[in-house]
């Protein structure tokens, strides 16, 4: 938790709810806020400062997001996705084809290789999370926009897993559309906002499937007719979350000081001692590294596989290991360069292995 969120809400609820009230929306800049959030994420994702917002969950902007793209496609069939993406990845592709009337179905690959051989001329996106939410494999991000492109499909990239954790560079890629999570490693806060990036060749000619007042090419006069804004903007729905989206300022507003190069190298050098302490200390006991090994080919955590892992959980999160369970025996340890220390993965290691050591 950055140290200045208290002093942040502390000053929109006395300055701004208290005494503004509803001029706060233009006194204290409010309506500015998913645009401030997304001018400061920008630079850590490769994207220019006007393509990318904050807004919604993530769930909400991939549907957004992949109504858009299918949109842009509507002629072709498919949405290829892989089967071992997230749940609400899959539900929300699967809903949009149920209620497209027949127009869109999906396919499902096995793995990257499978997924590069079925990318054709009827693939309308290619929909992937770039790094796996179980074991951290991440894809090539580049050559899969690549691929998706020489066969005139469009792409939309879910990057929780990988955003503020592992350089991105979606303008670079070529990349259309791209969600992902505030809350993991951009250190957002509970419950932060998500955001949203779409490629400025796509911003006028993209629509939202949720056409909402606050994306309104004129706001505040309150037509009966929706006209999509300019740019980026007709992406937001309604109302955004205030509180939230102060909180998330501050975290984004540390990762503007930092030079984006320095942390994801700080990122890499925390990974890769993980990965040299889990062989040397962890693997005498049976735990085993379940991520790939190549740095390139990871996201931002390391999944451990170990027997009894929901046992071995229970003790970490006693003693102080902050690490989630992906069943039926991963732990995973996400490495969040902004706040966590080398000594910290040191110390981690340590009480893992004590815990193996004695079992009970
Ligand atoms: C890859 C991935 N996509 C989407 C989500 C869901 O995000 P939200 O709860 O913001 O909709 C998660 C949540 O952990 C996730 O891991």
């Amino acid at each position: 938790m950055p140290k200045s969120v208290r002093r942040k809400l502390e000053q929109v609820l006395t300055a701004g709810w208290r005494d503004s009230r509803s001029r706060g929306w233009f006194q204290q800049h409010w309506l500015d806020l998913p645009f401030e959030l997304g001018r400061r994420l920008a630079p850590l994702i490769g994207a220019g400062a006007d393509d990318v917002i904050f807004c919604d969950n993530t769930s909400i902007n991939l549907f957004k997001m992949l109504a858009a793209a299918l949109a842009l496609r509507s002629e072709r069939r498919f949405i290829l996705t892989e089967s071992a993406n997230f749940g609400t990845d899959l539900y929300i592709a699967e809903a949009l084809c149920e209620r497209s009337g027949g127009r869109h179905a999906m396919r499902y690959a096995a793995d990257a290789v499978d997924l590069s051989a079925m990318i054709d001329s009827e693939t309308a996106v290619v929909y992937l999370s770039l790094v796996d939410y179980r074991d951290s494999r991440r894809h090539d991000l580049a050559a899969i926009t690549r691929a998706a492109h020489a066969q005139g499909a469009l792409v939309v990239w879910d990057l929780s897993h990988a955003a503020g954790a592992v350089a991105i560079d979606l303008l670079t890629a070529d990349v259309d559309f791209a969600v992902g999570c505030g809350y993991k490693y951009l250190c957002g806060g509970p419950g932060a906002p998500a955001f949203l990036f779409v490629h400025p060749r796509w911003q006028q000619d993209a629509v939202s499937i949720i056409p909402g007042w606050m994306g309104h090419a004129d706001m505040l006069a309150f037509e009966p007719t929706y006209r999509p804004a300019a740019g980026i903007r007709r992406f937001l729905t309604g109302t955004s979350p205030v509180l939230a989206n102060t909180i998330a300022l501050a975290a984004l507003e540390i990762w503007a000081e930092i030079e984006p190069a320095a942390l994801f190298a700080k990122h890499r050098g925390l990974s890769e001692l993980l990965v040299q302490l889990i062989d040397r200390e962890l693997a005498p006991f049976g735990a085993k590294l379940a991520s790939p090994r190549d740095y390139d080919q990871r996201g931002g955590h390391i999944a451990l596989a170990v027997n009894n892992a929901e046992t071995v959980l229970d003790q970490l999160l006693q003693r102080g290991v902050q690490c989630s369970l992906r069943k039926p025996q991963l732990i995973r340890f996400g490495l969040a360069p902004l706040g966590l220390r080398y000594v910290d993965v040191w110390d981690g290691i340590a009480t893992i292995k004590d815990i193996l050591q004695h079992p009970h």
